[in-house]
């Protein structure tokens, strides 16, 4: 099984939207996937899939009193009106993630990894709570949504940044002098904050060189895979290799490119009719990308190590490049065909152009004051 988790840093980044299109589109294809919110305590996947309210869902599961048994969670596995496609609800009477005891979670963990499907797709809370960066780090191959404005990417960064912290805790496992070391480190704030995850491990080499390696072979293996969405422009594709080129330098990983996906209207008219997007629009820019991003997902399954060499990485990069220029190209064309067709009046564009005007404004102003910030905070670092 193959399990997809899809994470921000930044809330409100089309984690959800992403999750459950990507979900239709891989069951469209015949595999067996199901899908899991596991945004507890703010649970809405079942609106964007078109599910009615759900009774049960993993909170019913986690506080049941018969317990966590494979029968209890068994029961919030719902089937739904697409065929190959399960669901689980969240669940919003229950109380955030984050309140969920290690034990619990535990064995949520369990139980999702003992699911019989071909894909699971797990739409994550926003955040870099320590539960979201353990579901993350089921996989190797993690997804990272972020949109193109400076908050998102950063917090895209950051959120990575966590989980490699996360991951390197969890190599080293307590009571080791690599673990001594890193709580040295993060008692000391100042010094974990400013150092980079080469030189710490390069200090961990000397000190502790067996967890060393153990760390080493995970982190070579972790390669996260970027989606950007809510592009305006293709030249906001490039904010990615900002992403990367931090993560590269300050990390010490390589993050793949998933390719991008476009700001679209439709989408919130397609969560008006709770139906999503691919259903809803198949033929529209964005669930054309979203069918190619499933694309992208299958077309590494047959193989067992799912990393790709860093030339393939860097293709990955210019297709995204590539795909936000032919998209845009795309886009245009949509547009003219709905103002010929009379299903959208010169009016309503001319309206809608105006209320992206005065988001990108907001946006523009957001940015320079974060870039201000930012470059007091970090001298010549991310921002620069
Ligand atoms: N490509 C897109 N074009 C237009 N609207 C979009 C796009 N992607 C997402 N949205 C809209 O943005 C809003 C946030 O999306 P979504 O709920 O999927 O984000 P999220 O990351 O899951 O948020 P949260 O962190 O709150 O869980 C929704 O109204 C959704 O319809
Ligand atoms: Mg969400």
């Amino acid at each position: 099984m193959r399990i997809v988790p899809i994470a921000s840093g930044k809330g409100g980044v089309g984690k959800s939207m992403v999750a459950a299109n990507l979900a239709v589109a891989l069951s469209q294809a015949g595999r067996r996937t199901v899908l899991a919110d596991l945004d507890l305590g703010a649970s809405n996947l079942h609106l964007i899939l078109g599910v009615t309210a759900p009774k049960t869902g993993i909170g019913t599961f986690l506080s049941s009193s018969a317990g966590s048994s494979a029968a209890s969670f068994d029961s919030v596995v719902l089937d739904t009106d697409y065929p190959n496609l399960r669901f689980i609800p969240g669940d919003a009477e229950v109380p955030g993630l984050a309140n969920i005891k290690p034990s619990q979670k535990n064995q949520l963990v369990k139980r999702l990894l003992s699911i019989d499907a071909d894909y699971l797709i797990l739409d994550l809370g926003a955040g870099t709570g320590s539960n979201i960066l353990d579901f993350f780090l089921m996989s190797t191959h993690g997804v990272v949504v972020t949109a193109p404005t400076l908050t998102a990417t950063l917090n895209a960064y950051l959120f990575l940044k966590n989980a490699v912290f996360r991951l390197l805790y969890g190599a080293f496992g307590q009571k080791s002098r690599a673990f001594e070391h890193m709580e040295s480190l993060r008692k000391d704030g100042a010094s974990l904050r400013t150092a980079y995850i080469p030189a710490i491990l390069d200090q961990v080499r000397d000190i502790d060189p067996e967890r060393w390696a153990i760390a080493n072979d995970r982190m070579a293996r972790f390669r996260p895979r970027l989606l950007m969405n809510m592009l305006e422009d293709p030249k906001d594709a490039e904010k990615a290799q900002k992403i990367r080129r931090s993560c590269k330098e300050y990390l010490n990983i390589d993050i793949e490119h998933l390719g991008v996906l476009y700001r679209d209207e439709l989408q919130d008219v397609a969560l008006g009719s709770r139906i999503p997007i691919i259903r809803y629009k198949p033929q529209s820019v964005l669930s054309q990308a979203l069918y190619r991003t499933a694309d992208k997902l299958m077309s590494s399954e047959d193989e067992e190590d799912m990393s790709l060499s860093l030339a393939e990485i860097e293709g990955g990069y210019r297709t995204a490049e590539l795909e936000a220029e032919a998209d845009f190209g795309a886009k245009a064309a949509y547009v003219e065909e709905l103002l010929s067709s009379g299903a959208l009046t010169t009016g309503e564009l001319v309206e809608a152009i105006r209320g992206q005007q005065f988001d990108i404004d907001k946006l523009r102003r957001e940015n320079q004051f974060l870039k201000y910030k930012l470059a007091k905070a970090l001298g010549q670092g991310f921002a620069g």
